[in-house]
């Protein structure tokens, strides 16, 4: 496969079916969005809004893009601004991953943290200050309608081919912007009314389920509000998700499965566990696995994993 440039290979990911952790009587399977050229669903975000904004005029020749982003994000706008000659900042909270932060630099962006204890709010409103004193392109990922749009035309469509003839009960998906839940959800109503939305959010931040927000390890997952561009009504299942379970997840998926994800892949795990044990026997079930693993080496994830020689067997 030959493509012009690196933006070609985004999107088509493939899906996965579980072998070791589905219980028995249910097919679970994956869509790998870590085969992403910068290894996240995020890409099609980025590609999507990009390609928008140049469309409609908002995005000039050499005109520098900012986003705020927990990172997969930036990361993804990095890529696509490199290969499309766009200079690029990201503007992201200090708690999030280092290795996120290095990356995006090796991309050619610049990284301007903003406080922890400002959240969300503090690195989305920091993107907003420097887009309007320096006539910078603001991408706005949380109500850039271009987000859920690409879903709509892209990931949905893509599950609804492969699935063609074949039975599909559940699709389980996180939020952060909910581009993803609405795009894909918004299509699968349409397409294959009977496939639940089951929709999962971090434990102590359920904000869907009308909780409150409480800082949680799964990034990428509900910042401190629900953005514009979710559309709460494509969810028909909530699902409350811990830590631990996230994390115990992405282990299981890594070692018994083989598929090396990130915290939140395993909260869709988790969370299609969860709707696993309530289901019909014969139910099948698709969750997405949003990153890789490698994003989380100074993270929760690789807590306890050692470094030195192991004792030979
Ligand atoms: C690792 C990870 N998982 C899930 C999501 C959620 O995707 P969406 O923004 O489409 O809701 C994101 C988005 O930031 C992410 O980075």
């Amino acid at each position: 496969m030959i493509y012009d440039s690196i933006l070609g290979t985004i999107g088509r990911t493939p899906i996965v079916k579980l072998q070791r952790l589905a219980p028995a009587g249910i097919t679970l399977y994956a869509k790998c969005e870590f085969f992403n050229p910068a290894s996240s669903v995020k890409d099609r975000l980025a590609i999507a809004i990009i390609e928008d904004a140049e469309r409609t005029g908002a995005l000039k020749p050499g005109q520098t893009v900012v986003e705020a982003t927990s990172g997969n994000t930036g990361i993804a706008l990095a890529m696509v601004c490199a290969a499309k000659g766009y200079p690029f900042v990201a503007t992201m909270v200090e708690t999030f991953s280092v290795e996120r932060r290095k990356i995006m630099r090796m991309l050619g962006a610049k990284v301007i943290l903003t406080p922890a204890a400002e959240r969300g709010t503090g690195m989305v409103r920091k993107a907003e200050e420097l887009a309007a004193k320096n006539g910078w392109f603001l991408a706005n990922q949380f109500r850039n309608p271009a987000n859920p749009a690409y879903h709509r035309s892209t990931t949905g469509p893509e599950i609804l081919s492969d699935f063609v003839g074949r039975r599909l009960d559940y699709f389980v998906t996180g939020w952060g912007t909910g581009g993803t839940m609405t795009g894909v959800g918004e299509m699968l109503k349409l397409a294959r009314p009977e496939v639940k939305i089951a929709v999962a959010e971090p434990e102590n931040a359920s904000l869907l389920a009308g909780k409150p927000f409480a800082p949680h390890k799964i990034q990428g997952w509900t910042p401190d509000f629900v953005p514009a561009v979710l559309n709460r009504t494509v969810a028909d299942l909530l699902l409350p998700v811990s830590d631990a379970e996230a994390i115990a997840a992405a282990r299981a998926l890594a070692a018994q499965e083989g598929l090396f994800c990130g915290i939140s892949s395993g909260g869709a795990i988790a969370a299609a566990l969860k709707v696993a044990r309530e289901a019909p026997q014969g139910s099948v079930l698709l969750a997405m696995m949003t990153d890789t693993g490698e994003r989380y080496l100074s993270t929760a994830l690789f807590e306890g994993i050692a470094d030195g020689s192991d004792i030979e067997p």
